[in-house]
Parts: structure tokens; sequence; C-alpha cells
């Protein structure tokens, strides 16, 4: 293999993010961290499963930047965590001075490169990267919605004993608190849940999908959720990697769509080789734009603190 795929950050969402990856031979991977030995340690264990996962990938860790040049997709999972009654907007000035110093590294080795974020607060996140790297909108966005997507999913089909598969979800709006979950548009083999279950059971879904990160760091003490956020930023490279044209909710910049200008915020997106190929604008109800709206103010809020 020789397409190129680097993870900033070897922790917890990184690491596991690499391993998705081999596993899936999407790509040779290139994991960095700060920290000496350990992206070398879990790279070369990575590597180690390879010949029993089947996998031809090439793993290397490393904390020099020359490792990742020519990368054709870079994902920033670099930062600090949530820890109990933390909230992901805690995190917000160490993690902007650690986003910069990881995006000014990457773009100097591969300038070519489709720029994915998932470091936390991520919206504002998002805004940082593309602030300093200069890059075209459409290839710097972040991933939150597949995530909060998957988790609402995940939600639904327990609530109804169906397969995971026949369930769709969609959430917009900023990763946090104000987050948006459409339940008209998550559906059931097509089916609305709307339909499918009493008002009830629909905002207890949404309720706990809005509180699903806090709900795993409150469980694990130490540390914030890993798998289904590697998994979903795994899903994203590949629509990229593969240029599926796969549409899904994405951390994008926008500048008039939805009402929002400026700021990114998480939206129906069509991702491919390029990166983000089009916002897919869908009519809201009065009071999803209001949701939205409220979410968005919230992220410029946090945005303003920064002074990009
Ligand atoms: N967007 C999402 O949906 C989502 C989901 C889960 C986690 N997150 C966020 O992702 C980030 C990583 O989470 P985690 O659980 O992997 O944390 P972690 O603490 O396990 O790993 C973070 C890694 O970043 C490294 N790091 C710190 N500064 C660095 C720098 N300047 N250059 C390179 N590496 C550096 C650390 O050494 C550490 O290994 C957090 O900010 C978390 O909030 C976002």
């Amino acid at each position: 293999m020789n397409r190129k795929v680097t993870v900033v950050g070897a922790g917890n969402v990184g690491a596991t993010l690499a391993q998705r990856m081999a596993d899936r031979e999407l790509a040779d991977v290139v994991l960095i961290d700060i920290v000496e030995g350990m992206p070398q340690g879990k790279g070369l264990d990575i590597q180690e499963a390879a010949p029993v996962e089947g996998s031809d990938a090439r793993i290397i860790g490393t904390n020099d930047y020359k490792d990742t040049a020519g990368s054709e997709v870079v994902v920033i999972t670099a930062g600090i965590a949530r820890k109990p009654g933390m909230s992901r907007d805690d995190l917000l000035n160490t993690n902007c001075k650690i986003v910069k110093d990881c995006t000014e590294n990457i773009l100097k080795h591969s300038p070519n490169t489709v720029l994915m974020v998932v470091s936390n607060p991520l919206d504002a996140m998002c805004q940082v990267a593309y602030k300093v790297s200069g890059l075209p909108k459409h290839r710097v966005f972040g991933m939150a919605g597949v995530l909060d997507s998957a988790r609402m999913r995940s939600f639904i089909a327990l609530e109804l004993g169906v397969s995971v598969e026949n369930v769709h979800a969609f959430v917009l709006g900023g990763h946090g608190d104000t987050m948006v979950p459409l339940p008209r548009f998550s559906t059931v083999a097509g089916v609305p849940i709307t339909e499918l279950l009493p008002k009830e059971r629909v905002d207890a879904i949404v309720q706990r999908t809005a509180n699903g990160g806090a709900e795993i760091v409150s469980l694990l003490k130490t540390g914030s959720a890993y798998y289904a956020p590697s998994s979903s930023t795994a899903e994203m490279v590949d629509a990229v990697l593969k240029d599926k044209h796969k549409v899904l909710p994405c951390c994008c910049y926008l500048e008039g769509e939805f009402g929002v200008k400026g700021l990114y915020v998480g939206v129906p997106a069509q991702l491919g080789a390029k990166g983000v190929e089009k916002i897919w604008q869908i009519k809201l109800t009065a009071d999803e734009q209001a949701a939205l709206d409220k979410s968005a103010a919230a992220v410029k809020e946090l945005v303003g603190i920064l002074k990009l």
C-alpha cells in the first residue's frame, strides 16, 4: 500500500483509529505523538496484529513530523480529554494551543492533505485548524455528527429491538449540550421514529444522545469515549479515501447555509476525495431551526473567547 493517513495524537482515540484503519487495510498509517516511545510502541503492536488480521497496511509510530510527509488525510486527535464534571468547553484553551501546533507542523509536510479534526471542543477546534492552516474550507472539517448519530442509532435499535443496520439518525449542530438530534429524520427501515415510538420515548432517546459523551465519561472516570469515536472517524476517512460521495453529518464551515455565517457547525455533508463536496441544505421546521440557531450561538461564543 502507498496511500498514507496520519493520526496526530496516539492516545485512546488516535491509537484505536489507527488500529481500525490498519485492520481494514484502508491505508498505511502514521501515528504521531509528543510522548517519546509511546506511538512507536502502539504502532509496532498494531503492525504485529496485521498478519493475524490479514492486513498489509504498514503502521509506524513516530515523534517526527517528517514521517508524516505526503499524507492524503490527517486526523488530529491530540489534546486533553474530559474528566468527570468537565464539559468539552473546559478543554478550550489547552487544546487550542495543541491543535494550532499540530496543524502548523502537519501543513509543513502535507500541504495537500484533507484535514479532519476530532479534538474537543470540536467545533471551535475546527475553526482553529481552518484559520491556522489557511486551507480551503472543503479540506478542513470535523468529526462529531457521525458519533452523535451512531449513539442515537444504538439507542433506537435497542429500544425497538431491531438491527442497527435498519436505523438511520440525524444529529445536527455543535458537538455539545446544545446539539440538535432530529427525530423527524431518524428512521427505522425508512419509517420516522416519531411514528414508531411515543413522544416521551423519543424525547428520552434525544436526551440520552445529547448526554451520550458525558454518560461514558461518568462511567469511565478517567478519560472519555474512544471506541465509537474512532469507528465514526474511520467511516469519514473511508469516505474520503474511496471517494464515496457519502452523506454524513460533519462539522463544516458555513457561509450562510442554514442561516449560519463564518462558523463551524454540524450539518449533513457529502464527503469524497476532495473533502466536503457539498452541504445538504434540508428544510428545517421553525423549532428545529431555533435549536440549530441556539447551538450555533453557543459555538460562536466559544470561538469568540479564542480571538482567532
Ligand atoms: N469529536 C468527538 O466526537 C470526540 C470524541 C472523543 C474524543 N474527542 C476528543 O479527542 C481528544 C483525544 O481524546 P483521547 O481520549 O484520545 O485523549 P488521550 O488523552 O487518550 O490522548 C490524547 C493524546 O494527545 C497527545 N498530545 C497532546 N499534545 C500533543 C501535541 N502537541 N502533539 C501531538 N500529540 C499530542 C497526548 O500525548 C495523548 O497521547 C480529546 O480532546 C477528546 O475530547 C472528541
